[in-house]
């Protein structure tokens, strides 16, 4: 196929290099977005006089009918093809002749890339948000059927206080809201149309930028042609936020692998999200939960490719930004397809209240509520930190544990000891009497679940 930039050349590209220099493989997928950008342009183009109406009225009709057809399947991505910009222009002056030829005025494929990349990156933001909620209403509801449920909570992965699941869930329920947040607030910094900054410089013609940028629902328009066609921040800041929900969704992934181990058996994922072993006959492997975490890694490295690639880049346009896309589509692709196994993953995770109670109840995961017992009867924290430290390897000493050491026994170490020691170091009041904000008792994580279901609206 002849290349519209033919004129200047007098030989035609070579193949491999057309093969190395096209783009269309990987950002064909934004022929949507591509076509809605062209339609506004060409009815602005018709408004302000620079085409006629006609010829601006059959241009949106045929682009219409092409965007249907590839919705439909009834047109495919031919493999000559340079780019998507170049893939449509072309297949509309097939339809409409001359006509179509009147479509790339007043613009260039440097501020339609970033155009199409933006409204792309708008959509495809938009549905990963919906999968965040979708997760944290999962989470709101697993929490406020566990807010009762004792197990025991880590500081270097040893057993530290008792907290409720219920909380623990909570924790990331957190991190999936401000992920939203992060997501939303570069959504609202990208929405700006670049559209009409052209190659670089502005046009001559009287275009009107802020009827196309109101057409294709942005707040408003790029404020520098440079700026607008070389501005990848959008994407930084955007596989940035993916990435950290990425590394969200693995530091929870690794926890269920843990949880799923026979070692600590707190859940057992359901057979539809667990795999076995070729060889060892016993095993259910996490293996979702170990692909995300995995997973994650591509995206760190995604965003680190496009850093690298626009570091030394001068203004304006420079080829080097075709690269954005395979980088950015990747963390997209990863992030949803990560979202759509763990929900139903967790959803469906079966949980052992009981294995999780026992495991709280080894470890002297009360030690921290024997001390504060002492100094609510007035002794020095330090001194009841000693006390109960010496008490503790005493038990270990002697393969007991608070709950079940005799009373004379607390009281050689203390006159303050008394029955009462009992009930505060329960494991339950330990976990009822953290009701500050935030904190582990059932009260405080309700709290915590209506915000998050505020948040939900
Ligand atoms: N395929 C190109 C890209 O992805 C589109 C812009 C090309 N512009 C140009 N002047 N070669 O960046």
């Amino acid at each position: 196929m002849e290349k519209m930039w033919a004129g200047r050349f007098s030989q035609a590209l070579d193949g491999t290099a057309d093969d190395f220099n096209a783009s269309l493989r990987f950002d064909s997928r934004m022929y949507e977005q591509d076509i809605r950008g062209s339609m506004a342009h060409a009815s602005m183009l018709g408004a302000q006089g620079i085409i006629s109406t006609e010829d601006a009225a059959l241009i949106i009709q045929t682009l219409g009918e092409i965007l249907q057809d590839l919705k439909d399947g009834n047109l495919t991505f031919d493999e000559g093809g340079e780019d998507i910009h170049m893939f449509v222009e072309a297949e509309l002056t097939h339809r409409i002749g001359e006509v179509g030829k009147r479509l790339h005025t007043a613009r260039s494929r440097n501020d339609q890339v970033a155009l199409d990349l933006r409204l792309y990156l708008r959509d495809e933001t938009m549905g990963i948000i919906e999968q965040l909620r979708g997760l944290l209403t999962v989470l709101a509801d697993s929490a406020e059927r566990y807010a009762d449920t004792i197990m025991p909570g880590y500081t270097h992965l040893q057993r530290a206080q008792p907290v409720t699941l219920g909380h623990h869930l909570m924790a990331y329920a957190m991190m999936f809201i401000r992920d939203i947040e992060r997501m939303t607030d570069a959504v609202c910094r990208m929405n700006y149309s670049p559209l009409g900054c052209c190659a670089l410089a502005g046009t001559t013609y009287p275009t009107d930028r802020r009827a196309v940028a109101q057409k294709l629902g942005f707040d408003g328009v790029t404020l520098n042609s440079l700026d607008g066609v070389s501005d990848r921040d959008f994407c930084l800041e955007l596989m940035n936020a993916y990435a950290t929900a990425m590394m969200h969704l693995s530091r929870f992934s690794e926890e269920i692998v843990l949880w799923c181990s026979w070692e600590f058996r707190f859940v057992e994922l359901s057979d539809a999200y667990s795999t076995g072993s070729s060889i060892m006959p016993q095993k259910k492997n996490p293996d979702m939960a170990e692909l995300i975490r995995g997973k994650t890694g591509r995206t760190y490295g995604n965003l680190m490719a496009l850093y690298t690639t626009l570091k030394g880049l001068p203004l304006a346009y420079n080829k080097d930004m075709q690269e954005d896309k395979e980088a950015v589509f990747d963390s997209v692709d990863t992030l949803k397809m990560c979202l759509s196994v763990f929900t139903p993953m967790l959803a469906t995770m079966k949980v052992h209240p009981e294995r999780m109670r026992q495991a709280a109840a080894g470890g002297f995961i009360n030690a921290t509520d024997c001390a504060d017992y002492l100094v609510k009867k007035g002794m020095a924290f330090r001194t009841a930190y000693k006390i109960t430290g010496e008490l503790v390897a005493l038990c270990i000493r002697e393969g007991t544990d608070l709950e079940h050491l005799p009373l004379e026994t607390y009281r050689e170490h203390s006159e303050l000891f008394d029955t009462d020691l009992y009930d505060a170091i329960r494991l339950e009041n330990c976990v009822a009497k953290r009701s500050s904000e935030g904190g582990t008792a059932p009260d405080s994580v309700r709290a915590q679940i209506a915000y998050v279901r505020q948040f939900l609206g």
